[in-house]
């Protein structure tokens, strides 16, 4: 079998906080947050732009238009859908203009759609060979002004373009997982924030990945050694840290993968918790900085939704990497954010479609992204494709 992740797209909003003015704002010592829980900056989400416009954008980054007519599936990963009914997919499949001949539909499972999402992906693939399918993993995080969750905000989507023959990573079908009914982070539907037991869902995720890992290996007859890297779900990059600590020795190989864990880390570093799209621009940050790694390495990844869902699963390396052009996905956008003050955020914070229904339309004019949220018409939420308005 010789299928998967062609290409990667990443998009987030002009916006973000840098994590030493909300230290000094909420009275913290700044190293907690650049250390302690790892985190430099948050990416800032303005009403301008919802999980449907960060995907288009991210896709948009990818896609050419043979691209387009191919795809025949697109599968939307996100918690923080736009509609209790209509699936995001099918919106970012009409403003792209991908070809009408395809299923497009939502997954949702915590952080765990992306990954429910390539799953499924790679089965198509390998029935239909000449079929491509876009994976989109885009959300919103939320935990409220205030909070002990706030630290590890943030938001974009990746965007990722899977089939036979893949440039980037190859996926080996070989995947441990692990499910079970746990209340360690939900949204209850008429609230925008999560309710999280914070450190109850750091433990379930170690928990998860020590079983999934575990698993996988006595599956597959693995050990560590088999992995020149392990990239994970990074609500904030402590996170992965602690988990990647709890398999590691401190050999050579135990240190190699410490400093690959810390390429994997840079963007999220920046960007916060994206959710479904967390492991996915973690595997991007790997792929554009890791100079040593080379096709046919193996890299492991480890994919967590609470609720909760987790799996591990691996890849190879499909070609050389181009990782100029992958690092131009991510840093350019990255460059060009302006810096808000707390107060300007903690306004922003506040904006967004009023939850009682009514008409709204948005300031769009600060808006780089191609795709932007315009507002909202008689229930109808509207999108404007700024090449074309
Ligand atoms: P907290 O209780 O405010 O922080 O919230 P803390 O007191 O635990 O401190 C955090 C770390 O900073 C600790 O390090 C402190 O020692 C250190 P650790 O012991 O963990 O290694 N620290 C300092 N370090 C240096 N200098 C200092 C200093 N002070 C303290 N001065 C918490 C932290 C993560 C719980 C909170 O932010 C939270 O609730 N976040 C949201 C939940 C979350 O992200 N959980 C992760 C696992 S669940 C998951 O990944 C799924 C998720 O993505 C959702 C989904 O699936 O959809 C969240």
């Amino acid at each position: 079998m010789n299928v998967g992740i062609d290409k990667i797209g990443f998009f987030t909003s002009d916006y973000y906080i840098d994590m030493v003015d909300l230290a000094h704002a909420r009275g913290d010592d700044p190293n907690k947050y650049l250390k302690g829980i790892g985190q430099q900056q948050q990416a800032v989400i303005p009403p301008t732009q919802d999980v449907v416009t960060l995907a288009a954008n991210a896709a948009d980054q990818i896609l050419s238009e043979d691209d387009k007519d191919a795809v025949d599936m697109v599968i939307f990963g996100t918690e923080t859908g736009v509609d209790n009914s209509k699936s995001a997919a099918i919106y970012v499949q009409s403003l792209l203009g991908i070809s009408n001949n395809a299923r497009s539909f939502e997954i949702k499972q915590a952080c765990y759609g992306g990954t429910a999402g390539i799953q499924m992906a790679l089965d198509h693939i390998a029935l239909y060979p000449d079929s491509k399918v876009l994976v989109l993993a885009a959300d919103v995080a939320r935990y409220g002004l205030k909070t002990p969750g706030e630290v590890t905000q943030g938001g974009g989507a990746v965007a990722m373009l899977l089939s036979a023959n893949p440039h980037l990573l190859r996926l080996d079908g070989q995947s441990a997982f692990h499910s079970e009914n746990i209340m360690d982070f939900w949204r209850p539907f008429y609230k925008r924030e999560a309710i999280v037991d914070g450190h109850y869902s750091t433990d379930v995720y170690i928990n998860f990945f020590k079983t999934t890992f575990e698993d996988y290996c006595e599956k597959y007859q693995r050990t560590l050694t088999d992995f020149s890297a392990l990239v994970f779900h990074i609500p904030f990059t402590k996170m992965g840290l602690k988990a990647l600590r709890t398999v590691i020795s401190d050999d050579a190989h135990g240190q190699k993968l410490l400093s690959e864990f810390e390429l994997s880390k840079q963007y999220n570093a920046q960007v916060g918790n994206l959710y479904t799209g967390s492991l996915y621009l973690s595997l991007l940050s790997l792929l554009a900085k890791a100079t040593d790694l080379k096709a046919g390495d193996r890299i492991g990844l480890f994919s967590y939704g609470s609720g909760a869902q987790g799996e591990f699963y691996s890849a190879t390396i499909a070609d050389e990497l181009d990782r100029d052009a992958l690092a131009n996905q991510v840093e350019p956008r990255l460059a060009q954010r302006t810096k808000l003050t707390i107060p300007e955020y903690e306004t922003l914070y506040s904006t967004g479609l009023p939850t009682d229904g009514g008409n709204v339309t948005f300031d769009k004019s600060h808006d780089t992204g191609r795709f932007i949220l315009a507002g909202r018409q008689d229930d109808k939420l509207v999108y404007e494709d700024t090449k074309k308005s």
